[in-house]
């Protein structure tokens, strides 16, 4: 990791998560009373449905709370959708954008990601932009081509706030078990933070890399240990209180 980046552990629900579930969170904030302060930024991103009732109790353990998706305009006629503004509201600080599985089920293009970055920032949210490569393109040999692209496209020339968060995110690794290996996560996340620096200076050379597919308490401890890994979009494993404490754990 980089030292100097204060690392980021994120939690992705997905759509999973009713009421019962937010007793998860109360048994990892107790754990969390239990230890020091963590090293790390902690973030839950649950479904809509539970953020406002999470934000409040999650905040005095020290977790903040985000998004999975917000739609790129402030309000208006989008029945099903929610913006950037409700989610800050609810008590959200964060919002996931771009990730493979909205890019996949609703072809949200890197032009929408961007929108929707853009959305966000206005909102005084952090949007984690996701990015990442399916198994054709790495069997291909164009995963960084094809990361670079998402990059490119994905991200907004004008920062707000905050700033961003990138996720890394294999396709091919998320709910899988399968992880990229050290090295190649590696390589990925220099040419990530290469891009970052030539198009935007210091603040590039500042902003969270998140590496996101498969982590597990297993290996954790070795993906957060990489360069430029300042952290980890956790799915499946963010869903168990003990999972996700030994994850923000190995920090
Ligand atoms: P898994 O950790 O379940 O592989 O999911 C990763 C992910 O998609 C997080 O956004």
């Amino acid at each position: 990791m980089t030292a100097e980046i204060t690392p980021l552990i994120a939690g992705n629900w997905k759509m999973n998560g009713t009421s019962v579930a937010l007793a998860e969170v109360r048994n990892l904030a107790a754990r969390l009373a239990e230890g020091g302060p963590p090293r790390c930024t902690i973030v839950i991103c649950p479904p809509a449905t539970l953020l406002e009732r999470l934000s409040e109790f999650a905040a005095p353990a020290g977790i903040v709370t985000g998004g999975q998706d917000c739609h790129p305009a402030l309000s208006g006629a989008h029945t099903g959708d929610i913006s950037a503004q409700m989610l800050a509201d609810a008590g959200a600080q964060y919002t996931i954008v771009g990730h493979s599985e909205r890019r996949t089920n609703h072809r949200e293009t890197d032009e929408l990601v961007r929108l929707k970055a853009l959305a966000a920032m206005a909102a005084n949210l952090i949007p984690i932009i996701c990015v990442g490569e399916t198994e054709a393109d790495r069997d291909a040999g164009r995963a960084e081509s094809v990361v670079a692209s998402q990059l490119a496209g994905s991200i907004p020339d004008e920062w707000a706030g905050q700033g961003i968060v990138i996720a890394y995110e294999p396709v091919w690794a998320i709910g899988t078990g399968r992880t990229p290996t050290a090295a190649d996560i590696e390589q990925m996340h220099n040419a990530i933070r290469r891009d970052l620096v030539t198009r935007f200076g210091d603040r590039g050379a500042a902003t969270r890399i998140l590496y996101g597919g498969s982590m597990k308490p297993s290996n954790a401890a070795e993906i957060l240990r990489i360069e430029n890994v300042n952290g980890g979009l956790v799915g499946g494993a963010s869903l168990l209180a003990n999972d996700f404490h030994a994850i923000i754990s190995a920090v």
